[in-house]
């Protein structure tokens, strides 16, 4: 009923809205008087984490691309190896696990066969097992050596969106006590990143704000038959899952590609009025930004429609943009917490626009019980 989702339409838009909250929730009580980061739920001791080596994330689906993030944000905090790999990859390829080997498994429902089989085949290996779920006792946790419960509440929604927010806070806060454990980073530098998550919630307030705006743009590409998303470093898996967003709820063809890897091959798709979604990195002293706007140059010139996610304040970006949604200014690896918003709100409305069932897509489930 419309009381069950306050109001909204379907669930799925219901989820978007609770956002903040649920960001806000999975950050509770994350650190201590002393100011350091806690996590209850990770009952590997220090020794043990110490002896980490290489760390292997396992997903499926959107958890897959809160995987990719974790990746970036636990190399560059951490300096521990990450590889990211579908779960219904992983243990076919006979994959070397040690006792020396994290296994973090994500998965919003705890129940998809793929990722319980994989975890399952990295314990008679004697990796250690983390769980990042929003299922209390469902069975991935249950099969693994700890776990970080996000407090995303119950997703109904199949296409997750404040599933993914959550799974993305919950990587970074693993990523910053791995740091806080291995002695990479200290506790002033770990303290500022807390703030800034903490300060997220309000920032994606700021995005949902707009969302009249994203969804005017998302009506309007209602006989669209194609549409390609663009990102470099943390934007890059939100340009995938962007991609997934379209395919799960409008069913048309969607496709995220890593900005500098457009000259390579997919730069060729490029047709006059093709509407390209560009996550745009925030500006740095890196040259990401510089690089990112290269490449959208690239796409406008060979008649691409540009719709532009850049930080508030971003005039580089403006002569190419043919479209430009402002986010908020907030570091990089952060960043998917924002920018994933935009592109929910625009597969839920562009959707919905369709007459296509939001909350029950086609041929999807849930949570997949099936390898
Ligand atoms: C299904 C859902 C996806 C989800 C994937 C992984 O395919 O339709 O939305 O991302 O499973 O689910 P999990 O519960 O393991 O995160």
């Amino acid at each position: 009923s419309a009381a069950e989702k306050d109001g909204h339409d379907w669930f799925m838009r219901k989820e978007i809205f609770e956002q903040p909250r649920a960001v806000a929730d999975s950050l509770l009580g994350r650190r201590t008087a002393e100011g350091l980061l806690q996590l209850d739920e990770v009952r590997l001791s220090d020794d043990e984490l110490r002896d980490i080596d290489k760390i292997i994330i396992i997903a499926c689906g959107t958890s897959f691309y809160a995987g990719m993030v974790a990746k970036y944000a636990i190399e560059h905090w951490c300096r521990i190896p990450v590889e990211v790999e579908l779960a219904s990859e992983f243990r076919y390829r006979d994959p070397i696990l040690t006792r020396e080997t994290l296994v973090v498994a994500i998965s919003q429902s705890g129940e998809t066969a793929d990722t319980l089989q994989a975890i399952r085949h990295a314990r008679v290996q004697k990796s250690k097992v983390l769980a990042i779920c929003n299922t209390n006792g469902s069975t991935i946790p249950r099969e693994s050596d700890a776990v970080i419960y996000t407090h995303a509440g119950p997703e109904i929604g199949v296409a997750s969106t404040k599933g993914f927010l959550t799974q993305l806070v919950a990587c970074y806060l693993l990523a910053l006590y791995l740091a806080q454990v291995k002695g990479t980073r200290y506790g002033d530098e770990i303290n500022e990143w807390m703030d800034h998550l903490e300060a997220m919630p309000a920032h994606i307030e700021k995005v949902l704000e707009s969302a009249e705006e994203i969804y005017e743009l998302a009506r309007s590409h209602k006989e669209t038959k194609s549409v390609l998303f663009l990102g470099r470093h943390a934007g890059y898996p939100v340009a995938l899952e962007g991609a997934l967003k379209l395919k799960e709820l409008a069913y048309i063809h969607a496709e995220g590609f890593a900005a500098g890897e457009l000259k390579h091959g997919p730069i060729a798709l490029i047709a006059e009025g093709l509407p390209v979604l560009c996550v745009v990195p925030p500006r740095g002293r890196d040259q990401l930004h510089e690089k990112m706007i290269s490449g959208i140059q690239e796409v406008r010139a060979r008649g691409a429609h540009t719709i532009c996610l850049a930080e508030e304040g971003d005039e580089k970006i403006l002569p190419y943009a043919d479209k430009l949604i402002t986010l908020p200014k907030v570091p990089v690896l952060l960043q998917p917490l924002v920018a994933a918003v935009p592109l929910q709100l625009f597969a839920c409305e562009l959707a919905t626009a369709m007459g296509n069932d939001v909350d029950q897509p086609r041929n999807l489930a849930k949570s997949v019980t099936v390898e």
